[in-house]
């Protein structure tokens, strides 16, 4: 079995992009930055976000933090992104979810402009992904290329099967694995609630990605030998023996699982750090594609 190091992939990658900053800096040239916005208080929404900031100091980004009170009006808000639209020191942004309920998520989405969306989240990047056009895509799904391609996983003319159908996820990565190219050429099944015998499709898997939010939901009966596991999950689950009181739990019983698994990503340790590593690769792509639009 191996282990797909997300936390060692991604610390490459960002030592690749702070590379890349240096010679910005050198050329004399704007470096990348990234802001981001957080409505209330969430424990975890706030540590996502505290981590991508700090993560932009690691590589050298410039990043901005706008944080509102979880009582903020949707007008409120959309005003905040026509701001950062329109702040051309700033090269990506992004809103982090989930949302208080007063404010329509969908709306938010559309209304952050596509070429500064580094999240992927808008309607017209998604769709240039689902057209094999140039696009920003979802960190997470992006991630998990990453790793497939950098670990050299076989992808093309295999069964994937992908567990969930979230926007921020399972849709993206479904429609990922089907493309053309590498990573991708896969036969994708793409599973969810309502699926109905779900164990008979995932035996057949050779690749499961699985993003459910449900600890522990994938056993080891209901995979074949030698499959390839990608854990998605990220639930918080009391324990008091611990400093913060809860421990991160994965989608995959790991334990079990990685008996019979070819390869196998740990939580914590596999796709969350990778997920910050392709958001600051996405601020580089959306600082490159700034500077040749004011090239032009
Ligand atoms: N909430 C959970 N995952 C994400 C993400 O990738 N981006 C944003 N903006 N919010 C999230």
């Amino acid at each position: 079995m191996i282990l797909l190091d997300g936390k060692k992939v991604s610390n490459d990658i960002k030592n690749e992009i702070a590379a890349e900053v240096n010679k910005m800096k050198e050329r004399k040239e704007k470096v990348p930055h990234l802001a981001a916005i957080i409505v209330g208080n969430d424990g975890a929404s706030l540590t996502y976000v505290n981590s991508k900031v700090k993560s932009c100091k690691r590589v050298g980004f410039e990043s901005s933090l706008v944080s509102l009170s979880g009582t903020t009006s949707e007008v409120e808000l959309l005003n905040k992104i026509e701001e950062l639209n329109n702040n051309d020191d700033i090269d990506g942004f992004i809103v982090q979810l989930p949302l208080p309920p007063q404010i329509d998520t969908q709306k938010v989405l559309m209304a952050v402009d596509p070429d500064k969306d580094v999240d992927g989240f808008h309607p017209t990047n998604f769709g240039k992904m689902s057209l094999d056009m140039t696009s920003f895509i979802p960190a997470t799904p992006f991630g998990i290329l990453e790793l497939l391609e950098r670990y050299n996983i076989p992808t093309k003319g295999k069964h994937t099967v992908v567990i969930g159908r979230s926007h921020i996820v399972g849709r993206p990565m479904s429609i990922l694995m089907g493309r053309s190219g590498f990573p991708g050429n896969s036969t994708v099944t793409l599973t969810h609630k309502y699926t109905k015998n779900i164990t008979q499709i995932t035996s057949q898997a050779d690749i499961i990605i699985i993003a459910v939010g449900i600890p522990h939901f994938l056993k080891a009966e209901m995979i074949k030998d030698d499959a390839v596991v990608i854990d998605v999950g990220i639930t918080r689950v009391p324990d008091e023996s611990t400093e913060k009181g809860y421990k991160i739990v994965g989608d995959v019983d790991f334990d079990n699982v990685k008996k019979k698994a070819s390869h196998i990503t740990p939580v914590p340790g596999g796709v969350g750090p990778m997920t910050i590593a392709m958001l600051l690769k996405n601020t580089l792509l959306a600082r490159e594609r700034h500077r040749q639009r004011e090239n032009k």
